[in-house]
């Protein structure tokens, strides 16, 4: 009899349960992302983590392919069939082209509670506002012009980090007498990118870049600057190994992990890798910006997009819009991650060596005009642009054009593509 109350108590209390865990349920968010290597799903487990401590359930979509080429596509398939997903990692100008077609909500009663505008930086706020609305949530800040060192091996060849693209070439000399590959790279085109844009501002600087990436002058793009650019290019070739055809980013880090490489060229997700093998910089490896690029910044900013979806996921929306801009969770998220916070008031005591170096490199070149938009990693130009540009470099890398005809084509692509 006791028996049979209890269990009718029991039964009673578990259907309540299963009711309010119902109605949690429904409060979900699916997320489309292509934060799929080791580094990259770790941090985006803080987040995870932190909304299903508020109830709110995770629909993950994730799309492999670094520089989120693959998850575009994918966003496309899922908004022409009438099915767009709550949250999207998106990049610089396609957020502008999203919101142009005016399939994204509106953030703004949340930014002014939690006053987005004096702590998210404006570099960052030209890609989150779209005519003068909030449509975009910035996570992080990453930045591309960034070298990454086995540490062993450079000091194995003297110790001496690299300050020009002479003193990288002659380093990845010693790699190569080392028996190591010098230079871990990915020959896919969005990499081929972020290593042109790097040899670009090497060469050129920060006023070549912007000419040539930003304000795509045909002059500047077919310049003697620009031949020197493809020369590095070609030279830089020398140093890859005989696989690097196709090979995803993560692989050529761990690459460069295990020593089997030296240095990877790569922006500063790589050190997700890094911290996820357990390494710490300026023990096994050491973040140098790229040869020649000193005190210069080229970014990219990851936002959370929500598209409109409806009423009923609109508190949700809300709900992981407020928990990516929260100070602690920016803390949490980009140490893991490799990127640095997206507001200016987030203290750098956390964050280890080359985050601190990432924030202050970041806040200077914002104040002496050396910051600039990434073009591999979507904010220098709107993706025919970019891809366009990846064509002419790619085919160059692989040999299948010459520098000249590089050259020629450069600039005739940007023009058919803007
Ligand atoms: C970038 C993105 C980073 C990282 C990287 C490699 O475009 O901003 O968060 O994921 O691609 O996939």
């Amino acid at each position: 009899m006791k028996i049979g109350i209890f269990s009718k108590l029991a039964a009673g209390a578990a259907m309540i349960a299963l009711t309010a865990g119902a109605a949690k349920a429904q409060e979900s968010v699916e997320v489309l992302h292509w934060w799929t290597s080791g580094g990259e799903a770790a941090a985006l487990n803080v987040l995870k983590e932190n909304l299903q401590k508020q109830g709110i359930g995770w629909q993950d979509m994730p799309v492999a392919g670094g520089s989120g080429v693959q998850a575009m596509t994918a966003l496309r398939a899922r908004v022409t069939s009438g099915d767009p997903p709550t949250a999207v990692q998106m990049l610089g100008f396609d957020i502008k082209d999203w919101a142009e077609m005016g399939v994204v909500g509106n953030l703004n009663d949340l930014a002014t509670e939690q006053g987005w505008d004096k702590v998210i930086p404006a570099a960052l706020q030209e890609f989150s506002k779209f005519d003068g609305d909030w449509i975009a949530a910035p996570v992080n800040v990453h930045s591309t012009n960034w070298l990454w060192l086995n540490k062993a091996a450079l000091d194995k060849a003297g110790g001496e980090p690299p300050k020009n693209m002479d003193e990288l070439f002659a380093l990845l000399d010693k790699f190569k007498e080392q028996g190591i590959t010098p230079l871990a790279h990915g020959g896919q085109p969005w990499q081929d990118g972020t290593l042109w844009e790097s040899v670009v501002l090497s060469v050129g600087g920060m006023d070549f870049y912007k000419k040539a990436v930003i304000e795509a002058d045909a002059e500047a793009l077919s310049s003697d600057t620009m031949r020197q650019v493809f020369d590095n290019m070609s030279k830089l070739r020398e140093y890859f190994d005989a696989n690097f055809s196709g090979r995803d980013w993560n692989l050529s880090t761990a690459l460069v992990i295990e020593g089997q490489a030296g240095a990877q060229q790569m922006g500063d997700w790589s050190k997700g890798e890094w911290l996820r093998a357990e390494k710490k910089p300026g023990e096994d490896f050491v973040c140098i910006r790229f040869p020649g690029t000193q005190g210069s910044v080229l970014f990219n900013s990851d936002q959370f997009v929500m598209f409109d979806v409806g009423e009923d996921k609109r508190n949700a929306q809300l709900k992981m819009a407020a928990a990516v801009e929260d100070p602690a969770f920016q803390i949490a998220f980009n140490t893991v991650k490799g990127s640095v916070p997206a507001r200016t008031d987030v203290p750098d005591t956390e964050f280890d060596d080359c985050g601190k170096k990432g924030m202050k490199d970041l806040a200077e070149a914002a104040a002496s005009g050396n910051l600039a938009g990434s073009l591999a990693h979507g904010h220098a130009q709107p993706s025919s642009v970019k891809e366009a540009v990846f064509d002419v470099v790619t085919q160059h890398l692989n040999g299948q054009i010459t520098t000249d005809q590089a050259l020629e084509r450069l600039p005739q692509a940007v023009a058919a593509a803007q």
